[in-house]
């Protein structure tokens, strides 16, 4: 019998690929660290049975509709936004993804960004490295404290549980913000819901790990970053489109907040002329949030077992449902 042919969009590491080719026929994108081209996706897309696709690429309406044999694909993250699922579902496509086993991984960068921007190590770091470090000052380069700070998490899923673990041994008080009441949370993390508009007055951090949806969209705003306190902190680990990122910057230029950190972005890669790096108040990372090497394997793994599943007749691991 043929081996159920998939197509991956990025050369993964043969050493974690290796062991399913006894049973998938893989076809890997042969450039690496480039992304595949939309003409070459689209094309491969007619050929193989499913896909492992990036973040980064868009599988749209198009690209479904004209892939007449393809059953399933399986995206390398745990978002989705880059999926168009209306026609996932009209065209009998089944879409997973990769949750839980990002989860700790990804709440351990959102709360090392918090750190970073709060106690001002990126801008640290360079100071040394730069030879600027003459003499030391009681106020050099002085942060802001995290512990025993209010952090206001917007998106109780896994990942704000993660963070808001980590918040708990910081003595933080923690609220949220999420679409129904995370009721396990509240029990079992001492978290406290709140209105948006309420934790964005109260949050000394104020932290985005929603997922995008057309009702988060620029949900962090002109009117969200008035609200928050001039001394709050904003981060974003989720996805970029949550928020209007020339009201982020004009709220840190006013100093209506005072830092950000940022790990994903309206269009992704930004260049190093974007306007929030030049503020020395930002600290931004390339959209990191998952990127261990034990994690990234993990969701390798889980990406092909969800497809090799599927083409057993099973159901996937973790398919996305909405
Ligand atoms: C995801 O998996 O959606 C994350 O954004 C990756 O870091």
């Amino acid at each position: 019998m043929n081996k159920p042919a998939i197509y991956i969009t990025r050369q993964l590491p043969e050493s974690v690929i290796a062991p399913y080719r006894n049973i998938l026929d893989i076809e890997m994108w042969s450039k690496s660290e480039q992304p595949v081209d939309a003409s070459t996706l689209m094309d491969k897309a007619q050929q193989v049975d499913g896909l492992v696709t990036m973040l980064s690429d868009q599988v749209s309406s198009e690209l479904l509709g004209t892939a007449k044999g393809l059953k399933a694909v399986a995206n390398l993250a745990v978002g989705f936004d880059n999926i168009d699922l209306t026609s996932a579902e009209e065209n009998e496509v089944v879409v997973t993804n990769t949750p839980d086993v990002l989860t700790e991984t990804t709440a351990d960068l959102t709360f090392a960004l918090m750190l970073a921007t709060a106690r001002r190590i990126v801008e640290a770091a360079d100071y040394v490295r730069n030879d600027e470090w003459k003499n030391w000052a009681p106020y050099l380069l002085a942060g802001t404290d995290v512990h025993h700070k209010t952090i206001g998490i917007v998106g109780m899923g896994r990942i704000g549980e993660a963070v808001a673990q980590r918040a708990k041994g910081f003595n933080m008080n923690i609220l949220y913000h999420n679409r129904s009441r995370n009721t396990e949370a509240e029990q079992a993390l001492q978290a406290n819901y709140a209105t948006f508009e309420e934790l964005l007055i109260e949050s000394d951090y104020v932290v985005c790990l929603a997922p995008y949806t057309e009702e988060t969209h620029e949900m962090f705003n002109t009117q969200a970053f008035q609200k928050m306190k001039d001394t709050a902190i904003f981060i974003n680990a989720s996805r970029g489109k949550n928020v209007d990122e020339e009201a982020l910057y004009d709220a840190l230029v006013a100093k209506e907040i005072k830092a950000a950190g940022v790990d994903v972005y309206r269009q992704e890669p930004i260049r190093a002329s974007h306007p929030l790096l030049s503020l020395d108040n930002v600290v931004a990372l390339p959209h990191i949030g998952s990127s261990s090497e034990e994690t990234r394997t993990a969701m390798i793994q889980l990406c092909l077992d969800n497809l090799i599943e599927l083409f057993n007749g099973n159901v996937a691991k973790t398919p996305v449902t909405e």
